[in-house]
Formats: C-alpha cells, sequence, structure tokens
C-alpha cells in the first residue's frame, strides 16, 4: 500500500503504522488508542523540560499573538538578540558570536562552513575535516561526511558527500590521561593532514547516536592543544550533549578548555520547534571582518532567529535556574547508576551512564527485537538502536518513573527472549567491535 507521510530510516513497505499521539505533559505522553507512557528519550533527547510546560507555553502564546518570524536580513527581533547574548553569558568568554539555523545538522554544516570560509578569508584555503570513528553529526551532506565511513550512510552517497579524515575513538575512556594511543594517532593524523584541515569535529565527552561511547575530559583538552598545535581549528557538536544532557550546561564545562565553533540545537528550543545556534570564538568572527562584502560569511536560512523559537528557548534557559534542572539531572545520574549496575547477563557487553544518559550494550541487535513493545507494556517508551537499549529521559521525570524506565530496560534482558535471540549474522561479529548505529537515530 502506498503511503503519503514518508518516515525516517524506515523502510516504508513494512514500516508499522505510527502510534498516534493525543496529548503530552510532563514526561508522559497520550496515545489515541488510550495508553499513556512515560517517555524514556524524550522525543530525541529534545524534550528536556517535559511537554507542555506552562511556563514555556505561555512564552510561546504571548510570542505567537505578537508575531511568530520576521526576515533577519534588516529586521530583528528581540527574542532572537536576548537569546544570543544568554547563550553568550552561558559558554565561556571566547565565544561571544551566535547564528542561528534551523536544525541541528543545519547547526553543524553553519560550523562548517564557518571553518572553511575562515581559512579561505586568510588566504590559506582548507576544506576538510578531520572527524572520529563511529560519529554521528546529522543528515545533510557535510554531516553526513563527518560521521563513522564504514557504518554510517556514506556508502550510499558516495560521490555527494567528501571524504573526510576520521581518528580512532576509544570505545570507553573515561579515566584516560590523555596521553594514550588513540591520541598518538589523532597527533598523526593532524600532522600528516594540517595543511588541508579546517577543523576537527567532535561530539565531547559522549557519542551519542554513535552508539554513546564515552571518553575523558583529558582527551579532549589534549585535543585542544594538539588543534591549536597544528593550526586546525576545533568545533564541538554539543546538539545532543549541550543543556544539561552529560550533568553540566553544557560537556565544555567539564572540560576547562573552550572550542572555536559550537553547536547547540535539540534541548535549546525544548522540543517545541527546530532551532540551532553555531557558537563562534572572537578569533573565528574577527577573520571575517572588513569592509570587503566578499569576506562576509556566506549564509542565512529563511528562518534563523525565528522569533518564537527564540522565545521558546528563553523561557528554556529560565527554567535551568527556576527548577534546578541540574539537580534533576544528577538525581537521574545516581539512579541510573545505581538502576543500571551489576548487569551481569549473558549478552550484555556494558553499561554506560553520564548525567540523564543511561545506556546497556548488548553483543547482538537481534537481542533487542522485542524490547520496545515489552517496554511498552509497562507503560515505557524506549526506542533501542543498534545494540543500544538507552535512556535520555526528560529531567523532569519523577524518580518512580524514572525507575519504572530502568527497570524496563532490565527486564528485557532478564527475559528468555534476550537470552536466546541472536541474530544470523552474529557469528561475524565480536562483540566489542560490533557496528555502531551511526545510521540515525531511527
Ligand atoms: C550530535 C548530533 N549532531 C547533529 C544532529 C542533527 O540534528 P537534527 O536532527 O536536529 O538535524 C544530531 C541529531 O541527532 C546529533 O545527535
Amino acid at each position: 500500500m502506498s503511503r503519503k507521510l514518508w518516515l525516517p530510516y524506515a523502510q516504508m513497505s513494512t514500516a508499522p503504522e505510527l502510534l498516534s499521539v493525543t496529548g503530552a505533559q510532563g514526561a508522559h505522553f497520550e496515545l489515541a488508542d488510550g495508553r499513556r507512557l512515560v517517555d524514556g528519550i524524550s522525543s530525541w533527547w529534545s524534550v528536556i523540560h517535559g511537554y507542555a510546560h506552562p511556563s514555556i507555553n505561555a512564552a510561546a502564546k504571548d510570542q505567537i499573538d505578537q508575531f511568530a518570524h520576521v526576515m533577519m536580513c534588516g529586521l530583528g527581533n528581540d527574542p532572537a538578540q536576548s537569546l544570543a547574548e544568554a547563550l553568550v553569558e552561558l559558554t565561556p568568554d571566547p565565544l561571544q558570536h551566535v547564528f542561528f539555523s534551523d536544525s541541528g545538522s543545519t547547526g553543524v554544516e553553519v560550523a562548517m562552513k564557518m571553518a572553511v570560509q575562515y581559512w579561505f578569508n586568510q588566504g590559506q584555503p582548507k576544506s576538510r575535516f578531520m572527524a572520529f570513528r563511529g560519529a554521528y553529526h546529522g543528515d545533510t551532506t557535510a554531516c553526513m561526511s563527518v560521521g563513522d565511513p564504514d557504518e554510517g550512510m556514506h556508502s550510499r552517497f558516495r560521490g555527494l558527500a567528501p571524504e573526510q579524515v576520521f581518528a580512532p575513538m576509544p570505545a570507553s575512556c573515561a579515566d584516560c590521561g590523555g596521553d594514550c594511543a588513540h591520541l598518538g594517532e589523532v597527533e598523526s593524523l593532524l600532522k600528516a593532514h594540517a595543511d588541508e584541515l579546517a577543523a576537527v569535529i567532535i561530539e565531547p565527552l559522549v557519542q551519542c547516536a554513535g552508539g554513546f561511547k564515552m571518553h575523558s575530559p583529558a582527551f579532549l583538552r589534549r585535543l585542544r592543544t594538539l588543534t591549536d598545535t597544528y593550526g586546525v581549528l576545533l568545533i564541538f557538536d554539543e546538539v545532543a550533549t549541550g543543556f544539561g544532557r552529560t550533568g553540566t550546561m553544557f560537556a565544555l564545562d567539564q572540560t576547562g578548555i573552550c572550542p572555536d565553533l559550537l553547536v547547540l540545537g535539540k534541548g535549546l528550543t525544548c522540543g517545541y520547534s527546530a532551532h540551532a545556534a553555531t557558537m563562534a570564538s572572537r578569533t573565528v568572527y574577527d577573520g571575517f571582518a572588513g569592509t570587503d562584502g566578499a569576506r562576509a560569511f556566506m549564509h542565512g536560512p529563511t528562518f534563523m532567529g525565528n522569533a518564537l523559537a527564540c522565545r521558546i528557548a528563553l523561557a528554556g534557559l529560565e527554567l535551568f535556574k527556576n527548577e534546578d534542572r541540574l539537580g534533576q539531572v544528577a538525581r537521574i545520574e545516581n539512579q541510573l547508576r545505581t538502576g543500571l549496575s551489576n548487569l551481569a547477563i549473558e549478552g550484555v557487553v556494558g553499561t554506560r551512564v553520564k548525567g540523564a544518559i543511561g545506556v546497556i550494550e548488548v553483543d547482538d541487535p537481534a537481542r533487542l527485537a522485542g524490547a520496545q513493545a515489552y517496554a511498552m507494556e509497562r507503560g515505557v517508551w524506549v526506542r533501542p538502536f543498534e545494540r543500544f537499549l538507552y535512556t535520555m529521559p526528560p529531567y523532569i521525570i519523577a524518580p518512580a518513573d524514572m525507575d519504572r524506565v530502568v527497570d524496563a530496560m532490565r527486564g528485557w534482558c532478564e527475559t528468555d527472549t534476550f537470552a536466546f535471540s541472536r541474530s544470523e549474522a552474529r557469528s561475524n561479529v565480536g562483540a566489542g567491535a560490533a557496528p555502531s548505529g551511526a545510521t540515525g537515530l531511527g
């Protein structure tokens, strides 16, 4: 049957019908058939303050009654101006400038274009990027090019997405002192390609859609030193890690360093609307200065600085001050650490927790085939992908609901179905080396 609505990452011939949502409040949503589920993944990690938060709703309604949008060419709007100022205030001093765009992917594209044009403006054209294996930075063309070259979408789009340089990413180096073998290889690659690399791009602390691999602040500090040494810009993609997800407002807050470009999305607009911010350091911004219009940054999406999105984002930032969001993330982290500990079950490769991110990694995707239905029977919405059964809940989730999510994740791993589900391809896949989920979040 032909279907009008084309779904993401889905084989449309076999994809099940969507479950229609009729209402949502706090950490829960309701389905048309009357079921009420606690959202364990905050709608692809964006609904950080929960659904229909009264103060965000009020801000959005008020802004709609004034105006929702004006173009950002010749015309300005207070919410966009105030949001730019608020983001500068929240981030380290070198990041002084904010360029808005319409999604995490476009925010990453903007950062990549800024890096390329920055070097062009200096008379040193460089247009390649170094990224990390396992990475996922979005679905548009330049973003795809910095996603994992083997496990991501590259093979289908060869010839469209440019070929980049990829460095190894440790599976987990939470205790790395910054002197590991991976960094040796990173340095060799940087040295070899410094003349052509505009920037290195990385998701700081946690490679989320790339398989929830975690690395240490020391790894990032060393990376900052290396990029400075070899004259390459550093981009932090905090589309997923930003706004409290790793325990601090931004993952960079745990590192003591600052990138040249920072990309924010998802939680920025609290799951209410699409928007992203690309923040640039003084040095990058100054690289575009002058009287020559040709040095100006060449990008300008229709909806950049959308007043409604910016007003929503401002209301969301207020909630970090008024409702102790980071305290809630710390509580969630504790619950996850306790709840996911001691999971010594055959087929479970390991568990990882960072802030409001909790992950069970298994050895074979086939083991997770029934996990979503199992969780739904227990009133929980999770959506495993590849070998990962994970939660990234709204920060306002009640402790009892968080327990339900963790119990559903754990409980599934304790079922006979989990124990006996193995795919035929399993024999070809080593437990630690199985493919990551760098094909998006589907
Ligand atoms: C780290 C990261 N960067 C970029 C993106 C792309 O964001 P969007 O889906 O809003 O385009 C994602 C989406 O999951 C992401 O996780």
